[in-house]
């Protein structure tokens, strides 16, 4: 079931009414919500049963799991999202030169704050301004969405609270003539390689002929610059990870000892990987009552919470291309540190 919620807090002095320039559709319900927590505690007891065990990264993002986060993204050590924001900068008006009047769709929108220089060049080039952001999180979507109809006054945003799942099976036919969806921040590189290949699948489905992707991934580097960046000198990323286990606990009834735990991040360099794990520092049982779980875990025993692929270009435009998405162009900085590429959906090639 869809439905669409009315925003009242703007006045009625606005150009145009919000009413106009702003709609919120929350595509996931109660239901669904509550089908796909089955599948994620599926997830969690499948995970700490096996050996090596796993958690899924979803659970990183509570609400202080998410600020901690935003605190990672302005690290000195983490350069995937301040060298992305830099590439941007330079090309984002190449980028509405090359694919025209366009309605973007954003992955993951968050606080949209990189869109910003991506809405600042169509807007600098009279082009006028569509935006689909997606997110799961309905007060960061509708809070972001407002800060932006305030700052571009041409904005139209259509927001949707959804799964990128649910979203791209849903996605109307552009209201421009065409549509870039765009995955900023390296995301992709936390998906393995099969979760990749099912995420194409849904990308492919929602596009049409001639229209486009954009895709931020960060690139192979020595882990002399990887490994600080997911170890930073401040702690914040051993927070973030050990904050999962505070997540769990309140979730699922759990007992995990935080104390008894320590972050471990390290580049896998025949995998290309970083992976961060979760180390128990004595023998230990668990338990998560929620889900009638009880979990032994050795001294020295790690459970693989996040990987963080690192990609090469050429590599990922050969991918693209067997998705049928055809480069147009690609950017990365001067240090080779982080990737765009710009690709047109060509299924008939
Ligand atoms: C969201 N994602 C792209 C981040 C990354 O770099 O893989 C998540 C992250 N984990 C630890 N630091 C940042």
């Amino acid at each position: 079931m869809q439905f669409s919620k009315p925003l009242t807090a703007f006045s009625t002095s606005d150009r145009l009414s919000l009413k106009d320039r702003l709609q919120i559709e929350y595509l996931v319900n109660a239901n669904i919500l509550a089908e796909t927590e089955k599948v994620l505690s599926q997830d969690i007891i499948n995970g700490l049963i096996q050996t090596p065990k796993s958690l899924p990264p979803r659970y990183f993002y509570d609400d202080r799991g998410s600020q901690l986060f935003e605190q990672i993204c302005q690290l000195p050590e983490y350069y995937p999202t301040r060298t992305e924001a830099s590439i941007l900068q330079e090309c984002s008006e190449e980028i509405a030169r090359l694919t025209g009047p366009c309605e973007i769709v954003e992955l993951g929108s968050g606080s949209s704050t990189k869109t910003r220089i991506l809405l600042d060049a169509y807007d600098t080039l009279g082009l006028p301004l569509r935006y689909l952001p997606i997110d799961i999180s309905g007060g960061i979507l509708e809070s972001s969405a407002k800060d932006l109809l305030v700052d571009y006054p041409n904005l139209y945003i259509h927001g949707l609270v959804s799964t990128y799942e649910l979203a791209l099976s849903a996605l109307k036919p552009a209201a421009l003539p065409t549509r870039m969806i765009s995955f900023l921040g390296s995301s992709l590189g936390n998906l393995s390689p099969q979760e990749c290949d099912i995420f194409f699948s849904q990308i492919r489905g929602a596009l049409q002929p001639g229209e486009y992707f954009i895709l931020g991934i960060d690139l192979h580097k020595s882990k002399q610059i990887l490994e600080p960046a997911y170890n930073d000198s401040q702690g914040v990323t051993a927070a973030f990870n050990l904050n999962m286990l505070q997540h769990l606990n309140r979730k699922f009834e759990g007992n995990f000892n935080l104390r008894k735990f320590e972050h471990l991040a390290f580049y896998n360099e025949k995998l290309h990987q970083i992976e961060m794990h979760l180390k128990s520092q004595e023998q230990q049982t668990v338990n998560l009552r929620g889900l009638d779980l009880t979990v032994t875990l050795e001294a020295g025993e790690t459970i693989l919470t996040e990987i963080s692929r690192k990609f090469e270009i050429e590599t990922m435009q050969q991918y693209l291309k067997k998705q049928s998405l055809i480069t147009m162009k690609t950017w990365t900085d001067s240090e080779q540190k982080f990737g765009l590429i710009l690709s047109k959906f060509s299924p008939e090639i």
